[in-house]
């Protein structure tokens, strides 16, 4: 049953985290593990369809990762599907290579969306997985299914990905707030590439190069502390006493720190936090009749 780790004392979050990492990221020589698919028993898929990567994650009965696909796409802005048919190409793509690893069919999927997104968007998204091939089980809100794997009672998620950082602000386990802003990744990759006149594609290399983000960092540190203040503006008064930062952005070092300087709250990095919200997503699937 899902229940039993939504939420819940289930699986440690980071061995959960590091696994999914294993099974969706290529290695070093560019393989992933062959994956241990269970002959039976539900698979649980969550889609999150985001403005610089689309991910497909895939876990077991209980809740480990099975699998998983992460492609970089431009189908989302804002949280808006923009380019429908190149976001059902590609994850129906998606989908074929993970029904391939795994020998079994992916019949039915949960799918996120940022909070304060429209509900006719929202749909759009279902209409996504559906044309891809899968029953859309569930549509959940990102910062609920980032806490369902990282279980915070009481602090902020904030989620900064390629376009947006979505904060959600928990008071004993549920979520009292949210808000969305379109700041994120591609915007530091934007300001490197006007700084050093390089393409978007050359800036975004440069960018996430663990060997040049110490030398790129004064020039990104502007944004971040403008995504600190947006942060700050949006919990001031809330009675948050720790941020916890998820999504791609938030892998660039340093982004605690300056986060922690301008809303001068403890702010901490999730352990692997680029699939923190697929795998809550998934955790949100079950077949029809189940809910
Ligand atoms: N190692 C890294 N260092 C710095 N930035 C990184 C790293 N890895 C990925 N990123 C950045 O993270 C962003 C993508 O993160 P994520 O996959 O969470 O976003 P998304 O879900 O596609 O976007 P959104 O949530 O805004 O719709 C991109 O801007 C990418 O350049
Ligand atoms: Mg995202």
């Amino acid at each position: 049953m899902i229940e039993l780790f939504l939420n819940a004392a289930g699986p440690d979050p980071e061995v959960l985290l590091s696994r999914a990492h294993d099974v969706i990221l290529p290695g070093p020589n560019g393989h992933k593990p062959p994956p241990v698919t269970p002959s039976q028993g539900n698979l649980h898929v969550g889609v999150d369809l985001g403005t610089a990567y689309t991910v497909l994650a895939v876990l077991d009965d209980q809740g480990i990762p099975l699998a998983g696909e992460y492609r970089f796409t431009q189908v989302v802005r804002d949280g808006l599907v923009v380019d429908y048919i190149g976001a059902v190409d590609i994850l129906r793509e998606m989908k074929h290579t993970v029904e391939a690893r795994l020998g079994r069919n992916l019949t039915h999927a949960a799918s996120g969306f940022p909070p304060g997104v429209p509900m006719a968007e929202v749909r759009s998204t279902a209409n996504v997985v559906e044309a891809a091939g899968m029953a859309c089980s569930d549509l959940i809100d990102e910062p609920t299914a980032a806490n369902n794997v990282l279980g915070i009672r009481d602090g902020a998620i904030v989620d900064i990905g390629g376009g947006t950082t979505g904060i959600a602000i928990f008071r004993e386990g549920q979520v009292v707030y949210t808000a969305d802003e379109t700041t994120g990744g591609t915007h530091m990759s934007l300001v490197i590439a006007g700084g050093a006149d390089l393409s978007f594609e050359a800036a975004e290399e440069q960018k996430i190069d663990p060997a040049q983000q110490s030398r790129l960092f004064p020039i990104v540190r502007p944004v971040m502390e403008k995504m600190g203040t947006i942060i700050e503006k949006h919990i001031r008064g809330q009675d948050v006493e720790t941020i916890v930062l998820v999504g791609g952005t938030s892998l660039f070092p340093g982004i605690d720190t300056v986060i922690a300087e301008i809303t001068r709250l403890p702010t901490r990095v999730a352990s692997y936090p680029l699939f923190v919200t697929p795998v809550g997503i998934a955790m949100h699937d079950r077949p029809a009749g189940q809910n």
